[in-house]
Parts: structure tokens; sequence; C-alpha cells
């Protein structure tokens, strides 16, 4: 049998720089309350939201992406040409193929990196971060840009209660690299396809277009969500997985600096913080009072959030908890670069 030569990468891998871009466009609750019937007060009270960042037809997914990746990447003191993977997070790049991550890597100036995109929504982030730090450990990739960006109001229906006032737009991004310490910890992840339809796409492109026997809808397949059982879902069990990350990583609650959970609710990131017992030293992210819920890209935006306001320092450690559509999940541990 012929023996096939292996590879092995650095023993560790670390978050070596951060980007973001936030959409020029910001969007009050006063902008969206008409078209559901609500008020400011009661989208406050709900979901913590007072404003969010709507994107221009500029502003495209692609767009987005390499403007926090060059962030990114001028922090992490690297050049384009060093990356050798580009992971995409998103579930609004509206064609199905080719990955915009491949766009996105040419754009930036990569030297033909692998390139593609990551489906598992507002957990996506945590999935490209883990998938980077064991290709850095496992030497298929020596740096990894990990990008998570959404145009959501592509594929929101602005006139829907349940999501309108939600969901918003952004990127963000984070070179993964070789390093002496472990600056990721083991990732904590899984899926409950069970409750699959609680968060979805309405439909498929087929039931969209029709068939022969059955007239299409014509209509985008906007995203629908049951926001009380996502709401339950959430804050309970991912209390439980965030307590799994840190043992796994062998922190303890009172060793982070810094939760910076997926942005998706203010009450459900103050439920899961009262469920943790979450020490009072320990700052929380809280980006979404001003993003909305930018799903693939919230975990980003709200650390980049922490750095601005002077909640975050370069060493910190940091819990980062992400959850949505599918049901898919991703928790891991990670110091702050
Ligand atoms: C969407 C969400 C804010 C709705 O809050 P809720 O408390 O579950 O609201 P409900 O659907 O039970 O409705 C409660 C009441 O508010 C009303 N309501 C619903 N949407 C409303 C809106 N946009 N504006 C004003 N009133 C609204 C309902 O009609 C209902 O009224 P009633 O009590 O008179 O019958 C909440 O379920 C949520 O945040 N879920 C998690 C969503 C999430 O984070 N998703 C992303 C995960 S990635």
């Amino acid at each position: 049998m012929t023996r096939i030569g292996a590879v092995t990468g650095g023993p560790h891998a670390a978050i070596l720089g951060l980007g973001a871009y936030r959409p020029s466009r910001i969007v009050p609750n006063a902008d969206v309350i008409e078209a559901i019937n609500s008020s400011d007060e009661w989208i406050q009270q709900r979901s913590g939201i007072k404003q969010r960042r709507w994107a221009t037809p500029e502003e495209t997914v692609q767009m987005m992406s390499v403007a926090a990746s060059r962030q990114a990447l001028e922090r992490a003191g690297l050049e384009a040409a060093q990356v050798d993977c580009v992971l995409v997070a998103t579930v609004s790049h509206l064609l199905q193929t080719p990955a915009v991550a491949t766009a996105i890597a040419h754009e930036l100036g990569t030297d033909q990196a692998a390139a593609f995109d990551i489906s598992a929504a507002c957990a996506g982030f945590c999935h490209g971060v883990a998938l980077a730090a064991d290709m850095v450990r496992a030497g298929s990739a020596r740096h990894v840009l990990v990008i998570g960006v959404e145009r959501l109001t592509d594929i929101t229906d602005l006139a829907d209660r349940g999501t309108a006032f939600i969901f918003a737009d952004g990127a963000g991004a984070m070179v993964v690299g070789p390093s002496d310490e472990p600056g990721i910890g083991p990732v904590v992840w899984g899926s409950d396809g069970e409750q699959f339809d609680l968060i979805r796409q309405r439909e498929d492109w087929r039931d969209v277009v029709g068939t022969e026997d059955s007239p299409g809808s014509g209509v985008m397949p906007h995203l629908v969500m049951q926001g009380n059982p996502v709401f339950r879902w959430a804050s309970f069990q991912m209390a439980k997985v965030a307590q799994q990350a840190l043992d796994r990583a062998g922190v303890s609650i009172d060793d982070l600096d810094l939760f910076v959970p997926h942005q998706a609710n203010m009450r459900i990131i103050d439920a899961m913080a009262r469920s943790m017992k979450l020490p009072p030293h320990v700052r929380i992210a809280r980006d979404i009072a001003e993003q909305g819920n930018t799903s693939a890209a919230s975990i980003p935006l709200a650390l980049d959030r922490m750095y601005a306001e002077g909640d975050a320092r370069s060493g910190d450690t940091a819990l980062l908890v992400a959850f949505g559509a599918g049901l898919a999940y991703a928790a891991q541990v990670v110091t702050v670069p």
C-alpha cells in the first residue's frame, strides 16, 4: 500500500485581526412601525432594538465583505496574498452558485485562495471560526479569513410583524492564523433539525418559479419565524451550550472578560446571562440596540463595537455563542486580538 504524505499545522490557532462594515443607512424604529402596525415602545421592550442598519443598493454582500476583510487584514498586519482560505458565513447571497467567497477572495487579491460559503444561518460565524482553527492546526491553511455577512433586508418581508423590525444588514471578518498559545477554544456545536421550520425561507425556488402543473408564487421567498419557540429555545438551551464551551476550554466563568452572544434579541441575551449566572465584571455585547439582528455578521460586529467603546481590549477572554435557523448552534472561548 502506498503511504500518503501528511501535513500538520502550527500547534495552536488564534484570531489575529477583526474588521467590520456597517451600512450607511440608519433606520430608527419610527421608520419601520407603520408597515407592521407597531410602536417604538413595543419594539424596544420586546427586542431591545432602537435602530438598525439597512444596506443601500451599492452595499452588496460582496462590497461589505471586502470592506470588513480589508480592515481585519490590516489589523492583523497581513496582505491578502497571505490568505489561504476564505470562508463566508451567509444566508443572503442570492446567487445559488458560485459561492460569494470566491468573488471576495478574488477582489481582495488573494493568490487563488480556497473559498467557500457556509450555510449555518446565525450560527455560521462561530462555525467558520471553528473550521478555521482546525484548518490552521491541521495544516490545510496558514491564514484563514472568516467573514460573516448579511443583507437580510433582501429576504425579509418588511410588512411582516414577526421579523421586519428585527433583521438588518452588515459584515464582520476575522483572520485566524497560527500562534504560540491557544487563542480559540474547542467548539461546542450541534443542530436540532426537528425544529427545522421555526426559522426558514418560506418556500424553495421551485415553488416561486412554478412548474407546468402548478404556477409559482412569483414572490421573493422571505424568511418566516415562529418567534416564541425560538425565544424559549435560545434562552434556555444556549446557556447550557455556553457552559459546555467554558468547560471544554477549561475556563471558569469568573475568568471571562467578555460575553459576545449572537445579537438576536436583547431579552435573549439577558436571559442567557441570568441563566449562566454571569458575574457582574463580565462585559456583555449589546450591539443589537443600534444594529439590529444581522445573523452571521452579528458576533464580529458586536465585538467591534466593544472595541470602539473601550469595553474590549486585546488579550481579553471572550465567550462566543451563536444560534439560529436549523436550529444550528456553536460556541467557543476565544482570546480577542
Ligand atoms: C419576535 C418576538 C420579539 C415577538 O415577541 P413575543 O413576545 O414572542 O410576541 P408574540 O408573537 O407572542 O405576540 C405578543 C403580542 O404582541 C403582538 N405583536 C406581535 N408582533 C408585534 C409587533 N411587531 N408590533 C406590535 N405588536 C406585536 C401580538 O399580536 C400579540 O398581541 P396580543 O397579546 O394582543 O395577542 C420574540 O418572539 C422574539 O424575539 N423571538 C426570538 C426571535 C429571534 O431572536 N430570532 C432570531 C434568532 S436567530
